[in-house]
């Protein structure tokens, strides 16, 4: 999937789309707040690179989706001390998810990106899941 989008990326042309929708708000009942390790590999004990810390709503009425607005505050490697912030919405119980990387700072100024987010594994007996995220962000 990341180098599909990656190669399609040096090819592309910007398109400008015009849309106006109405929101019809009913508020909901969940809010949750996280602040999450981000490591190098799937396994809890790889490398720390951060920690994710944001927060989540459930914004959908039907079924689960969440409307998600985190940074990563990255502390290793040459990421250290810089941060991503996304904001977008998780469709919880799919398997993929794309959420838009809206800036950053650090040696992430003037980011703008994408975030791919699939289930790594779920453990059900603790409710503990692993997301893969994979990420796009074009910076100077
Ligand atoms: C990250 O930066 C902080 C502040 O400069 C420093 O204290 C820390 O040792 C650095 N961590 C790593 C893993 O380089
Ligand atoms: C799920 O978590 C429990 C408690 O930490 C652990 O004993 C078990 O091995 C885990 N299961 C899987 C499939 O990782």
């Amino acid at each position: 999937m990341i180098e599909s989008w990656y190669a399609k990326l040096h090819q592309v042309k910007p398109k400008l789309t015009r849309l106006r929708l109405y929101s019809h708000d009913t508020l909901l009942g969940l809010v949750v707040v996280f602040d999450n390790p981000l490591t190098e590999e799937p396994q809890p004990s790889s490398r720390p690179m951060g920690q994710a810390q944001g927060f989540y709503a459930s914004a959908r009425l039907e079924s689960l989706g969440l409307v998600m607005n985190m940074n990563f505050v990255f502390t290793n490697k040459i990421y250290n001390g810089s941060t991503l912030s996304i904001l977008g919405r998780n469709a919880a119980m799919e398997a993929y998810c794309e959420m838009p990387i809206v800036g950053g700072s650090g040696i992430f100024w003037l980011t703008h990106g994408v975030a791919m987010a699939t289930t790594h594994s779920f453990n059900a007996t603790t409710s503990d899941v692993v997301v893969e995220y994979n990420i796009i962000a074009m910076h100077y």
